[in-house]
């Protein structure tokens, strides 16, 4: 049999890793870095909902739980959330024991509950053998699951458009000013189960209870932003109008042709 060669880790590198085990392997993770992230980084699947990359970890849907021990933890163990737990020294990580698909079970039956029109949630549901929710199911549903991506998006564009309204089982995602939203699409875009309806046409893109008009791009003509996108944009990064007149595909050609000029 070969033996596999540990690769030596180099003292500054030790100081920026923890090893730690996660469903039996041993993995080397960045300081920081929380379990979610580093599973997936090392292709083990955990599910989540309310996580997304480009935002601080919330917590909200409580799908990414996986189960730890530590070596000194006499075999007790605990369920965390992983999208909130940074790795740890030596941490043994379970993120598919009978207590952490137990959790699940009820999470996505609840979550049936909540959006049984779903797709999303109907499929990931099914993969736990959630067939049906054992729960009543809300009247007239939507497909919102209140993860927050949404409002958490619409705050990093400096929008802060949406928001959550009302509380327990009537709590719902609105815009309340619908003046705030530039229709930028940043929420539906982002929204894990298509929850937010808009659609475009003849120019004008609707969203929000709102119609915006869409600019042209000046070169080629394909419908780019909407003009409140443009302002903010504006006022946000300083950089002038003009900057925002041509569609990504036409900027990245006229800067091909300008560097060919000069080169050639
Ligand atoms: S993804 Fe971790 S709680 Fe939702």
């Amino acid at each position: 049999m070969i033996k596999a060669v540990e690769k030596p880790v180099s003292h500054s590198e030790k100081d920026k890793t923890v090893r730690i085990t996660i469903d039996g392997r041993s993995i080397d993770a960045p300081k920081g870095m929380n379990l979610l992230e580093v599973a997936r980084s090392n292709g083990i699947d955990i599910p989540s909902l309310c996580y997304h990359p480009g935002l601080e970890a919330f917590g909200a849907c409580r799908l990414c739980v996986v189960e730890i021990t530590k070596p000194g933890w006499e075999n007790w163990r605990k369920l965390v959330t992983s999208c909130l737990y940074p790795v740890e020294e030596d941490l043994i990580v379970y993120t598919r024991s009978p207590e952490v698909m137990e959790n699940r079970r009820v999470v996505l039956d609840l979550q049936l509950a909540r959006v049984p029109n779903s797709d999303v949630i109907r499929q990931l549901a099914a993969e736990y053998g959630i067939h049906d929710t054992t729960y009543t199911k809300r009247k007239d549903a939507d497909n919102c699951i209140l993860c927050g991506i949404c409002v958490r998006v619409c705050e990093a564009v400096g929008a802060n458009a949406i928001s959550t309204l009302s509380r327990g089982p009537d709590k719902y995602v609105e815009v309340p000013d619908p003046e705030a939203c530039i229709g930028c699409l940043a929420c539906a875009e982002s929204c894990p189960t298509d929850a937010i309806g808009w659609h475009e046409e003849n120019g004008i893109r609707h969203i929000w209870h709102r119609d915006f008009e869409l600019v042209e791009c000046e070169t080629c003509g394909k419908p780019i932003l909407t003009q409140q996108q443009i302002d903010h944009f504006v006022e946000k990064s300083g950089l002038e109008e003009r900057y925002f007149a041509k569609c990504d595909s036409c900027r990245k050609k006229e800067t091909a042709v300008s560097i060919s000029r000069v080169m050639f």
